[in-house]
């Protein structure tokens, strides 16, 4: 993997929603490797974007504020690109309920026009696509393996899919390489946390450290999380390894938590911190999909990928982030 890294230094690599979590934190691991980096971010206040995220690149980096929707700009700034990761995104479940449209037009229609960009301005390119466990809907096994049935319990879940679908179809037809990585809730420095648009984390930790109790909606629900920097090792590994063209993978945690756990273990570092367990509100059971976690043995024993950063050690890196960091982020 050091030596396939090494191979970055000069590449050029596009990140779409790059100024987003996810995308800032593998820009920066990205410019540490030598890399030339655009960023191209549509910076809705709604998303993730937030260019504090970038402040330490923030000379290092391209930036170019444009929509994934508008392909006349996308199919300039494809061009040249070695590498394009493809993580801008709706994220919000609650919102692709409430506007399904929004939702389809930029993590399904967007998706397509970007491959059709692609074929037509750089086909060499290799991309990789952020997708969701979301789109497992509720687990009739677990851990979850990439046979398990897709059943999207929301839009937003139907429209990822229909995203991962179109790269893989792109890569079988017309060679355009590509690799998906169906990725689980993944924390860390960086996520957006103003609201629970991104995930419940984001809202906890916020309120927590404003010295506000949270309330933890059942409690015995299971999840595996991912602290940022391992899924940018995902991505990585997914750009550079040529065997994984074409396929798709989970990614996941072996470290298996309950969601009362996740709070007991946030208070532990947050001095004052309260939570207390609460009934599930009747609108958001319609769309939660119970207990989840993830069988990535596909991706590990294909790739040698495997989390290096444990719960306890992720969330104490992130409290410490946004203890430093909260004005920018609240
Ligand atoms: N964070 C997670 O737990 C998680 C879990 C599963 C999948 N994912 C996927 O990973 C990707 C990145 O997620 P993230 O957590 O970094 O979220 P994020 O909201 O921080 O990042 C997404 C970025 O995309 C940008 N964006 C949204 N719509 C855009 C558009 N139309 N044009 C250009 N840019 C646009 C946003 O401004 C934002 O900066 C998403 O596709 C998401 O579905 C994330």
């Amino acid at each position: 993997m050091r030596d396939d890294l090494a191979s970055l230094e000069g590449s050029n690599v596009l990140i779409i929603g790059g100024i987003g979590f996810i995308g800032s934190n593998l820009a920066m691991r990205l410019v540490g490797l030598g890399a030339s980096v655009l960023l191209v971010d549509s910076m809705n206040p709604l998303y993730g974007g937030n260019l504090r995220n970038i402040a330490p690149i923030k000379d290092r980096v391209r930036v170019n504020i444009a929509d994934v929707r508008d392909k006349h700009s996308l199919s300039y700034l494809v061009r040249d690109q070695q590498y394009i990761f493809n993580l801008a995104g709706q994220t919000s479940h609650m919102d692709s309920m409430a506007d399904p449209v929004t939702d389809l037009e930029i993590n399904c229609t967007a998706q397509l026009s970007l491959l059709e960009v692609c074929r037509a301005y750089n086909p060499d390119a290799k991309l990789v696509f952020a997708s969701t466990r979301q789109i497992y809907g509720r687990p009739q096994y677990l851990p979850v393996d990439e046979k398990h049935p897709i059943r999207p319990v929301d839009v937003n879940g139907i429209n990822k899919t229909a995203g991962e679908f179109y790269h893989i179809l792109y890569n079988d037809v017309y060679g355009i390489r590509a690799t998906v990585l169906r990725l689980t809730n993944t924390y860390g420095p960086r996520m957006r946390i103003k609201d629970a648009r991104q995930t419940f984390l984001g809202i906890w930790i916020k309120s927590l450290l404003q010295g506000a109790p949270i309330d933890v909606w059942g409690g015995t629900q299971l999840r595996d999380f991912n602290y940022v920097d391992d899924v940018v090792d995902a991505l990585l590994i997914a750009a550079l390894d040529r065997a994984s063209d074409g396929k798709v993978y989970n990614v996941g945690s072996d470290e298996i938590l309950s969601l009362e756990e996740v709070a007991r273990l946030l208070t532990d570092f947050i001095p004052g911190a309260h939570y207390s367990v609460r009934e599930y509100p009747p609108e958001r059971r319609k769309i939660d999909i119970g207990d989840y976690y993830s069988d990535f043995t596909l991706f590990r024993t294909s790739t040698g990928w495997t989390p290096k950063t444990s719960f306890r050690e992720g969330v104490e890196k992130t409290v410490k982030f946004f203890q430093d960091n909260m004005d920018y982020y609240a």
